[in-house]
Protein backbone atom coordinates (compact mmCIF):
# COMPACT_ATOMS: atom_id res chain seq x y z
CA UNK A 1 0.00 0.00 0.00
CA UNK A 2 1.55 3.54 -0.25
CA UNK A 3 2.40 5.68 2.29
CA UNK A 4 -0.04 7.85 2.50
CA UNK A 5 2.16 10.53 3.53
CA UNK A 6 4.38 10.58 0.78
CA UNK A 7 4.43 13.13 -1.46
CA UNK A 8 6.79 14.24 -4.79
CA UNK A 9 7.64 17.71 -5.26
CA UNK A 10 9.60 18.12 -8.24
CA UNK A 11 9.58 21.00 -11.32
CA UNK A 12 7.95 18.01 -13.56
CA UNK A 13 5.75 15.89 -11.00
CA UNK A 14 3.47 17.18 -8.05
CA UNK A 15 1.94 14.21 -5.89
CA UNK A 16 0.04 13.72 -2.36
CA UNK A 17 -0.33 16.33 0.09
CA UNK A 18 2.52 18.49 0.86
CA UNK A 19 4.06 18.66 3.96
CA UNK A 20 5.81 22.18 3.88
CA UNK A 21 7.75 21.68 6.99
CA UNK A 22 8.69 18.29 5.58
CA UNK A 23 10.11 19.64 2.34
CA UNK A 24 12.29 22.70 4.50
CA UNK A 25 14.31 19.04 5.36
CA UNK A 26 14.67 17.04 2.92
CA UNK A 27 15.49 20.10 0.16
CA UNK A 28 17.94 21.91 2.96
CA UNK A 29 16.11 24.85 2.41
CA UNK A 30 15.74 27.81 5.22
CA UNK A 31 12.24 28.90 6.94
CA UNK A 32 11.67 32.58 6.30
CA UNK A 33 11.41 33.89 9.78
CA UNK A 34 9.38 36.63 11.17
CA UNK A 35 13.46 38.31 11.51
CA UNK A 36 14.20 37.78 7.30
CA UNK A 37 10.54 39.81 7.08
CA UNK A 38 11.61 42.40 9.53
CA UNK A 39 14.56 43.22 8.22
CA UNK A 40 12.66 43.47 4.32
CA UNK A 41 10.30 45.71 6.07
CA UNK A 42 12.99 47.88 7.15
CA UNK A 43 15.39 48.13 3.75
CA UNK A 44 11.48 48.46 1.51
CA UNK A 45 10.56 51.02 3.66
CA UNK A 46 6.65 49.85 3.44
CA UNK A 47 4.25 47.42 4.02
CA UNK A 48 5.08 44.21 3.00
CA UNK A 49 3.08 42.31 0.49
CA UNK A 50 0.25 39.43 1.12
CA UNK A 51 2.14 36.92 0.04
CA UNK A 52 5.02 37.68 2.62
CA UNK A 53 3.02 38.25 5.79
CA UNK A 54 0.22 35.49 5.21
CA UNK A 55 2.59 32.45 4.61
CA UNK A 56 2.47 31.48 1.22
CA UNK A 57 6.34 32.57 0.59
CA UNK A 58 7.68 30.39 3.77
CA UNK A 59 11.42 29.21 2.82
CA UNK A 60 14.26 30.44 0.80
CA UNK A 61 18.09 30.28 0.37
CA UNK A 62 20.44 33.17 1.36
CA UNK A 63 17.95 35.74 1.37
CA UNK A 64 20.09 37.24 4.21
CA UNK A 65 23.06 37.44 2.90
CA UNK A 66 21.45 39.42 -0.36
CA UNK A 67 19.51 41.87 1.91
CA UNK A 68 22.34 42.60 3.77
CA UNK A 69 24.20 43.06 0.42
CA UNK A 70 21.55 45.16 -0.90
CA UNK A 71 21.99 47.34 2.78
CA UNK A 72 25.42 47.82 1.95
CA UNK A 73 25.30 49.01 -1.13
CA UNK A 74 24.77 46.21 -3.36
CA UNK A 75 21.76 46.12 -5.67
CA UNK A 76 20.38 42.72 -6.46
CA UNK A 77 17.94 41.79 -9.46
CA UNK A 78 14.74 39.84 -9.92
CA UNK A 79 14.55 36.49 -11.72
CA UNK A 80 11.07 34.28 -12.26
CA UNK A 81 9.84 32.63 -15.36
CA UNK A 82 6.94 31.06 -16.74
CA UNK A 83 6.28 27.21 -18.72
CA UNK A 84 3.84 28.57 -21.37
CA UNK A 85 1.44 25.61 -21.25
CA UNK A 86 -1.75 27.28 -21.70
CA UNK A 87 -3.52 30.70 -20.16
CA UNK A 88 -2.22 31.45 -17.31
CA UNK A 89 -4.21 30.87 -14.35
CA UNK A 90 -4.30 32.90 -10.74
CA UNK A 91 -1.66 31.17 -8.82
CA UNK A 92 1.11 32.27 -11.68
CA UNK A 93 0.78 35.62 -10.58
CA UNK A 94 2.10 35.06 -7.09
CA UNK A 95 5.77 35.31 -7.95
CA UNK A 96 4.84 38.41 -10.50
CA UNK A 97 2.90 40.13 -7.70
CA UNK A 98 5.93 39.59 -5.32
CA UNK A 99 8.76 40.90 -7.81
CA UNK A 100 6.54 44.11 -8.50
CA UNK A 101 6.10 44.79 -5.54
CA UNK A 102 10.30 44.15 -5.54
CA UNK A 103 10.56 46.50 -7.93
CA UNK A 104 8.10 49.13 -7.24
CA UNK A 105 9.90 49.55 -4.05
CA UNK A 106 13.34 49.25 -4.67
CA UNK A 107 14.00 49.87 -8.31
CA UNK A 108 15.51 46.85 -9.11
CA UNK A 109 16.32 45.32 -12.89
CA UNK A 110 13.44 42.15 -13.73
CA UNK A 111 14.10 39.67 -16.09
CA UNK A 112 11.66 36.85 -16.96
CA UNK A 113 12.06 33.77 -18.92
CA UNK A 114 9.52 32.55 -20.75
CA UNK A 115 10.56 28.96 -21.76
CA UNK A 116 8.36 27.59 -24.34
CA UNK A 117 11.17 25.08 -25.29
CA UNK A 118 11.09 23.26 -21.92
CA UNK A 119 6.79 22.96 -22.59
CA UNK A 120 7.50 21.99 -25.90
CA UNK A 121 10.20 18.90 -24.89
CA UNK A 122 7.65 18.18 -21.42
CA UNK A 123 4.31 18.35 -22.98
CA UNK A 124 4.41 15.81 -25.92
CA UNK A 125 0.58 16.82 -26.76
CA UNK A 126 1.53 20.30 -27.38
CA UNK A 127 2.56 21.69 -30.53
CA UNK A 128 5.06 24.36 -31.46
CA UNK A 129 2.82 27.13 -32.83
CA UNK A 130 1.00 26.33 -28.91
CA UNK A 131 3.90 26.75 -27.28
CA UNK A 132 5.06 30.49 -28.67
CA UNK A 133 1.35 31.41 -29.00
CA UNK A 134 0.77 30.92 -25.36
CA UNK A 135 3.99 31.94 -24.55
CA UNK A 136 3.46 35.35 -26.18
CA UNK A 137 0.17 35.48 -24.31
CA UNK A 138 1.72 34.56 -21.30
CA UNK A 139 4.23 37.07 -21.23
CA UNK A 140 1.64 40.08 -21.71
CA UNK A 141 -0.19 38.87 -18.95
CA UNK A 142 2.79 39.54 -17.05
CA UNK A 143 4.13 42.35 -18.15
CA UNK A 144 0.19 43.94 -17.92
CA UNK A 145 0.44 43.40 -13.98
CA UNK A 146 2.57 46.79 -14.12
CA UNK A 147 6.35 46.20 -14.91
CA UNK A 148 8.92 48.84 -15.71
CA UNK A 149 9.71 48.50 -19.02
CA UNK A 150 12.68 50.65 -18.91
CA UNK A 151 13.60 47.98 -16.26
CA UNK A 152 12.49 44.84 -17.79
CA UNK A 153 13.94 42.11 -19.49
CA UNK A 154 12.85 38.88 -21.17
CA UNK A 155 13.99 35.64 -22.08
CA UNK A 156 11.75 34.10 -24.39
CA UNK A 157 13.77 30.97 -25.06
CA UNK A 158 13.44 29.86 -28.83
CA UNK A 159 13.74 33.92 -29.80
CA UNK A 160 16.68 34.61 -26.70
CA UNK A 161 18.55 31.14 -28.17
CA UNK A 162 21.56 33.42 -29.88
CA UNK A 163 21.73 35.75 -26.73
CA UNK A 164 21.51 33.18 -24.16
CA UNK A 165 23.32 30.34 -26.13
CA UNK A 166 27.04 31.50 -25.30
CA UNK A 167 26.50 31.56 -21.32
CA UNK A 168 24.57 28.48 -21.74
CA UNK A 169 27.51 26.28 -23.13
CA UNK A 170 29.56 27.34 -20.20
CA UNK A 171 26.91 26.53 -17.82
CA UNK A 172 26.14 23.31 -19.48
CA UNK A 173 29.56 21.73 -19.58
CA UNK A 174 29.55 22.19 -15.80
CA UNK A 175 26.00 20.05 -14.95
CA UNK A 176 27.05 16.55 -14.80
CA UNK A 177 24.22 14.20 -16.55
CA UNK A 178 24.09 12.23 -13.36
CA UNK A 179 22.73 15.09 -11.07
CA UNK A 180 20.28 16.29 -13.78
CA UNK A 181 18.88 12.58 -13.90
CA UNK A 182 19.14 12.50 -10.16
CA UNK A 183 17.18 15.74 -9.27
CA UNK A 184 14.72 15.68 -11.78
CA UNK A 185 14.47 11.93 -11.63
CA UNK A 186 14.37 11.51 -15.46
CA UNK A 187 13.09 8.04 -16.80
CA UNK A 188 15.80 6.30 -19.67
CA UNK A 189 12.60 7.45 -22.19
CA UNK A 190 13.23 10.79 -21.92
CA UNK A 191 14.20 12.64 -24.47
CA UNK A 192 17.22 14.53 -24.57
CA UNK A 193 15.33 17.97 -24.50
CA UNK A 194 15.11 17.49 -20.59
CA UNK A 195 18.31 16.52 -19.68
CA UNK A 196 19.60 20.19 -21.60
CA UNK A 197 16.84 22.43 -20.27
CA UNK A 198 18.18 23.30 -17.26
CA UNK A 199 21.04 24.72 -18.40
CA UNK A 200 18.66 27.28 -19.95
CA UNK A 201 17.37 28.07 -16.45
CA UNK A 202 20.28 28.76 -14.95
CA UNK A 203 21.12 31.18 -17.79
CA UNK A 204 19.13 34.18 -16.96
CA UNK A 205 20.56 33.71 -12.95
CA UNK A 206 24.49 34.57 -14.34
CA UNK A 207 23.27 36.89 -17.49
CA UNK A 208 23.90 40.48 -15.61
CA UNK A 209 27.04 39.14 -13.72
CA UNK A 210 28.59 37.73 -17.25
CA UNK A 211 27.57 40.50 -19.22
CA UNK A 212 28.57 43.70 -17.06
CA UNK A 213 32.16 41.60 -16.01
CA UNK A 214 31.13 41.70 -12.48
CA UNK A 215 29.37 39.89 -9.84
CA UNK A 216 25.69 40.99 -9.64
CA UNK A 217 23.50 39.00 -7.53
CA UNK A 218 20.07 37.28 -7.79
CA UNK A 219 17.10 36.90 -6.67
CA UNK A 220 14.46 34.68 -7.77
CA UNK A 221 11.03 33.99 -6.21
CA UNK A 222 9.56 30.79 -7.30
CA UNK A 223 7.17 27.93 -6.10
CA UNK A 224 8.54 25.58 -4.28
CA UNK A 225 8.61 23.32 -6.91
CA UNK A 226 11.17 24.81 -8.90
CA UNK A 227 13.82 24.35 -6.64
CA UNK A 228 15.44 21.45 -7.65
CA UNK A 229 16.65 23.44 -11.03
CA UNK A 230 18.11 26.27 -8.99
CA UNK A 231 20.00 23.70 -6.73
CA UNK A 232 21.91 22.95 -9.82
CA UNK A 233 23.00 26.83 -10.38
CA UNK A 234 23.49 27.35 -7.16
CA UNK A 235 26.33 23.79 -7.10
CA UNK A 236 27.90 25.56 -10.37
CA UNK A 237 27.92 29.09 -9.56
CA UNK A 238 30.99 28.95 -8.19
CA UNK A 239 33.18 26.79 -10.21
CA UNK A 240 32.02 29.48 -13.05
CA UNK A 241 33.09 32.80 -11.05
CA UNK A 242 29.64 34.00 -10.33
CA UNK A 243 27.15 34.54 -7.03
CA UNK A 244 25.15 32.15 -5.82
CA UNK A 245 21.59 33.27 -6.76
CA UNK A 246 19.14 33.51 -3.47
CA UNK A 247 15.83 31.88 -3.26
CA UNK A 248 12.66 32.54 -2.06
CA UNK A 249 9.89 29.36 -2.42
CA UNK A 250 6.13 29.80 -2.26
CA UNK A 251 3.63 26.98 -1.50
CA UNK A 252 1.53 26.08 -4.46
CA UNK A 253 -2.08 27.35 -4.73
CA UNK A 254 -4.84 24.66 -4.04
CA UNK A 255 -7.09 23.51 -7.24
CA UNK A 256 -10.56 25.22 -6.96
CA UNK A 257 -12.18 21.57 -6.04
CA UNK A 258 -10.11 20.85 -3.09
CA UNK A 259 -7.93 18.84 -3.88
CA UNK A 260 -4.24 18.96 -5.75
CA UNK A 261 -2.80 21.78 -6.54
CA UNK A 262 -4.09 24.72 -9.23
CA UNK A 263 -2.65 23.48 -12.83
CA UNK A 264 -2.90 24.35 -15.69
CA UNK A 265 -2.59 20.93 -17.20
CA UNK A 266 -4.97 19.00 -14.98
CA UNK A 267 -7.33 16.76 -16.67
CA UNK A 268 -9.88 19.22 -14.85
CA UNK A 269 -9.99 22.51 -16.16
CA UNK A 270 -12.50 23.57 -13.20
CA UNK A 271 -9.94 23.48 -11.03
CA UNK A 272 -8.03 26.42 -12.29
CA UNK A 273 -9.07 29.94 -12.56
CA UNK A 274 -8.03 31.18 -15.92
CA UNK A 275 -6.77 35.06 -16.84
CA UNK A 276 -8.61 34.20 -20.01
CA UNK A 277 -11.98 32.70 -18.49
CA UNK A 278 -14.80 34.95 -19.50
CA UNK A 279 -17.50 36.44 -16.81
CA UNK A 280 -19.72 33.73 -16.81
CA UNK A 281 -17.16 30.97 -16.58
CA UNK A 282 -15.28 32.67 -13.31
CA UNK A 283 -18.95 32.63 -12.13
CA UNK A 284 -19.37 29.15 -12.55
CA UNK A 285 -16.11 27.65 -11.27
CA UNK A 286 -16.27 29.79 -8.07
CA UNK A 287 -20.03 28.94 -7.89
CA UNK A 288 -18.79 25.23 -7.84
CA UNK A 289 -15.47 25.58 -5.82
CA UNK A 290 -14.40 23.46 -3.14
CA UNK A 291 -15.14 25.46 0.29
CA UNK A 292 -14.76 24.72 4.14
CA UNK A 293 -18.27 25.41 4.59
CA UNK A 294 -20.86 22.90 6.57
CA UNK A 295 -23.26 21.19 4.88
CA UNK A 296 -26.36 23.19 5.95
CA UNK A 297 -26.93 26.76 6.79
CA UNK A 298 -28.35 25.98 10.22
CA UNK A 299 -24.66 24.02 10.96
CA UNK A 300 -22.22 26.88 9.63
CA UNK A 301 -24.38 29.53 11.41
CA UNK A 302 -23.77 27.23 14.67
CA UNK A 303 -19.88 26.01 13.80
CA UNK A 304 -18.48 28.15 11.60
CA UNK A 305 -16.82 27.26 8.98
CA UNK A 306 -13.40 25.89 8.05
CA UNK A 307 -10.42 29.04 6.13
CA UNK A 308 -7.65 26.52 6.11
CA UNK A 309 -9.05 24.24 3.83
CA UNK A 310 -11.43 26.60 1.58
CA UNK A 311 -10.04 27.16 -1.75
CA UNK A 312 -11.83 30.26 -2.02
CA UNK A 313 -10.33 32.00 1.09
CA UNK A 314 -6.90 30.83 -0.83
CA UNK A 315 -7.68 33.38 -3.26
CA UNK A 316 -8.79 36.27 -0.68
CA UNK A 317 -5.69 35.35 0.92
CA UNK A 318 -3.13 35.75 -2.25
CA UNK A 319 -4.13 39.07 -4.07
CA UNK A 320 -8.02 39.52 -3.63
CA UNK A 321 -7.82 41.38 -0.32
CA UNK A 322 -4.80 43.27 -0.57
CA UNK A 323 -5.85 44.91 2.82
CA UNK A 324 -4.88 43.30 5.98
CA UNK A 325 -8.08 44.46 7.96
CA UNK A 326 -10.75 43.31 5.24
CA UNK A 327 -8.97 39.77 5.10
CA UNK A 328 -9.29 39.40 8.77
CA UNK A 329 -12.59 40.46 8.74
CA UNK A 330 -12.87 37.80 5.89
CA UNK A 331 -11.43 35.28 7.92
CA UNK A 332 -12.61 36.00 11.37
CA UNK A 333 -16.51 36.29 9.99
CA UNK A 334 -15.91 32.62 7.97
CA UNK A 335 -14.65 31.34 11.67
CA UNK A 336 -17.67 32.60 13.61
CA UNK A 337 -20.42 31.28 11.28
CA UNK A 338 -21.36 34.89 10.38
CA UNK A 339 -19.88 34.89 7.03
CA UNK A 340 -21.85 32.01 4.84
CA UNK A 341 -20.38 30.65 1.66
CA UNK A 342 -22.64 32.53 -0.86
CA UNK A 343 -21.91 35.44 0.24
CA UNK A 344 -19.08 34.86 0.56
CA UNK A 345 -18.23 33.84 -3.19
CA UNK A 346 -20.30 36.61 -4.40
CA UNK A 347 -17.84 39.18 -3.31
CA UNK A 348 -14.94 37.35 -4.45
CA UNK A 349 -16.73 37.12 -7.78
CA UNK A 350 -17.13 40.29 -7.94
CA UNK A 351 -13.75 41.33 -6.98
CA UNK A 352 -12.49 38.68 -9.53
CA UNK A 353 -14.86 40.79 -12.43
CA UNK A 354 -13.28 43.70 -11.36
CA UNK A 355 -9.80 42.67 -11.39
CA UNK A 356 -10.23 41.35 -14.98
CA UNK A 357 -11.76 43.95 -16.27
CA UNK A 358 -8.94 46.16 -15.32
CA UNK A 359 -6.06 43.28 -16.73
CA UNK A 360 -7.34 43.62 -19.97
CA UNK A 361 -6.97 47.68 -20.33
CA UNK A 362 -3.43 46.69 -19.24
CA UNK A 363 -2.96 43.99 -21.37
CA UNK A 364 -4.06 46.51 -24.38
CA UNK A 365 -0.36 48.57 -23.07
CA UNK A 366 1.69 46.00 -22.41
CA UNK A 367 1.07 44.47 -26.04
CA UNK A 368 2.99 47.29 -26.98
CA UNK A 369 6.12 46.75 -25.46
CA UNK A 370 6.23 42.88 -25.16
CA UNK A 371 8.43 41.83 -27.90
CA UNK A 372 10.98 44.49 -27.59
CA UNK A 373 11.25 43.80 -23.84
CA UNK A 374 12.78 40.33 -25.74
CA UNK A 375 16.48 40.06 -25.64
CA UNK A 376 17.72 38.73 -28.99
CA UNK A 377 21.43 39.45 -28.95
CA UNK A 378 24.29 38.58 -26.97
CA UNK A 379 26.53 41.15 -24.78
CA UNK A 380 29.62 39.77 -26.44
CA UNK A 381 30.94 37.47 -29.34
CA UNK A 382 31.48 34.57 -27.28
N1 LIG B 1 10.34 26.00 -15.45
C1 LIG B 1 9.32 26.97 -15.12
C2 LIG B 1 7.94 26.39 -15.42
O1 LIG B 1 7.79 25.31 -15.86
C3 LIG B 1 9.52 28.26 -15.84
C4 LIG B 1 10.68 29.06 -15.32
C5 LIG B 1 11.81 29.40 -16.02
C6 LIG B 1 10.82 29.61 -14.02
N2 LIG B 1 12.66 30.13 -15.25
C7 LIG B 1 12.08 30.29 -14.03
C8 LIG B 1 10.02 29.63 -12.89
C9 LIG B 1 12.52 30.96 -12.89
C10 LIG B 1 10.46 30.30 -11.77
C11 LIG B 1 11.72 30.96 -11.77
O2 LIG B 1 6.94 27.04 -15.21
Amino acid sequence: MPDPEEFVVTPYEIKGKIDYGRLIEQFGTQELTPELLAKLHHLAGGELPPVLTRGIYYSHRDLGPLLDGYANGRPFFLYSGRGPSGPLHISHLLHFDLCLWFQKRLGVPMYIQITDDEKFWSRPTLSREETVHWGLENLVDLLALGFDPKRTHVFFDSKSIAAMYPLAVRVARKIPYSSVKAVFGLQPSANIGWVFFTALQTVPAFWPSWAEGRSVPCLIPCGVDQDPHFRLTRDIAEGLGYPKPALLHSKMVPGLLGEGVMSTTANRADDALFLNDPPREVERKLRNAFTGGRATVEEQRRLGAVPEICSIWALWRTRFAPSDREFEEITRTCRSGELLCGDCKAKLIERVHTFYDEHAAAREKAKSWAESAIVTAPPKAL
